[in-house]
C-alpha cells in the first residue's frame, strides 16, 4: 500500500468514500516483541492508533467503522493477555478517550458474544456504560466487536430464526441480516488488515462477502489516519463488479 502525500487527500476526499470500514487490527504482539516489552504494551500502545484511525474516519465522511479487538478464538492465549483484553478501561477505550470520542459525535457500539460468562462482569458494565453515553450520537458509528466471530454470529442469527418457529422454506437473506448482531449495520466496502496477514481471522464473515481487501504490513499501533486514508484511495482505484460483467 503506497502512503498517499498530504497534497492527495482532497482528491480521496472528493472520491467514493466507503460507508463501512471494518480493520482487523492485528500485530500489537510483534509491536511489543521488536521493543523487547510486553504483548500487553502492545495492546495499549493500539488506542492511538483507534483515535487516529476515528479521526481520519470523520475527516473522510465515512460512516462506520468496524474494529476487531477480540475474537471467538482468542480464548486461546494465556490468561494474563486475556484478562487484559477484557478490560477497555485499559487498553481500547480509557475514559478520557470515551469522553473525547463522544464530544466528537462518535456512537460506539458493540458486537459480539457479550453474555459470555468468561467475560467479567466488571468489563460487561463497563461497556454496556459507554455504549450508553454515547447512545444519542450518529455522525459515525465505531462498532467494536468483542468475543466476536463471523460464524458465531450467524450461527445466533439462525438459532434466533429456529426459535421463532421460522418456516425453513421462507427464509431470504433479509431475514437472516435482521437477525444479526446490528441488523441496521451496512456490508463493509473495505476491510484493512494490518502486520501483513492476509486472511480474514472469522471477521464480518457475512458482511464482508463483496468487501474489497487492503492489507498492509504496517504494524496496528503504528497505523494512523494516513494509512487510512491510503487504504480508501487504494479501495478508490478498484472495480467492484458485484458479480457483474466486466465493461469497457
Ligand atoms: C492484536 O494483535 C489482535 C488482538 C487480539 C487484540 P495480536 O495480539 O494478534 O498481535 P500479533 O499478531 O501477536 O503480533
Ligand atoms: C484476529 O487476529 C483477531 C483480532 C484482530 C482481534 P489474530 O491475531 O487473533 O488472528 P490469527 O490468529 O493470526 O488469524
Ligand atoms: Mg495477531
Amino acid at each position: 500500500m503506497r502512503i498517499i502525500e498530504q497534497p492527495e487527500l482532497p482528491r480521496v476526499q472528493a472520491g467514493e468514500i466507503p460507508r463501512h470500514i471494518g480493520a482487523i487490527m492485528d500485530g500489537n504482539g510483534r509491536w511489543a516483541l521488536m521493543r523487547e516489552t510486553e504483548r500487553t504494551e502492545g495492546h495499549r500502545a493500539a488506542e492511538e492508533a483507534v483515535y487516529s484511525s476515528v479521526r481520519g474516519a470523520l475527516n473522510l465522511g465515512v460512516e462506520w467503522l468496524s474494529l476487531y479487538a477480540f475474537s471467538t478464538e482468542n480464548w486461546r492465549r494465556n490468561d494474563s493477555e486475556i484478562a487484559f483484553l477484557m478490560d477497555f478501561s485499559e487498553w481500547l477505550l480509557h475514559e478520557e478517550r470515551v469522553e473525547e470520542l463522544r464530544e466528537l459525535g462518535v456512537r460506539i457500539r458493540f458486537v459480539g458474544r457479550l453474555d459470555d460468562e468468561r467475560i467479567p462482569d466488571r468489563s460487561r458494565a463497563y461497556l454496556n456504560d459507554i455504549s450508553a453515553r454515547t447512545a444519542h450520537n450518529t455522525r459515525l458509528q465505531l462498532v467494536i466487536a468483542f468475543n466476536y466471530g463471523g460464524r458465531a454470529e450467524i450461527i445466533d442469527a439462525v438459532r434466533s430464526l429456529l426459535a421463532d418457529g421460522v418456516e425453513p422454506e421462507t427464509v431470504t437473506e433479509a431475514d437472516l441480516e435482521a437477525r444479526l448482531y446490528l441488523p441496521e449495520m451496512p456490508d463493509v466496502d473495505l476491510v484493512v488488515r494490518t502486520s501483513a496477514e492476509h486472511r480474514l481471522s472469522n471477521f464480518l464473515l457475512w458482511q464482508a462477502s463483496y468487501a474489497e481487501f487492503v492489507f498492509t504490513e504496517t504494524l496496528w499501533p503504528d497505523f494512523r489516519a494516513w494509512h487510512l486514508y491510503s487504504a480508501v484511495a487504494e479501495y478508490q482505484s478498484r472495480r467492484r463488479r458485484m458479480g457483474a460483467a466486466v465493461t469497457g
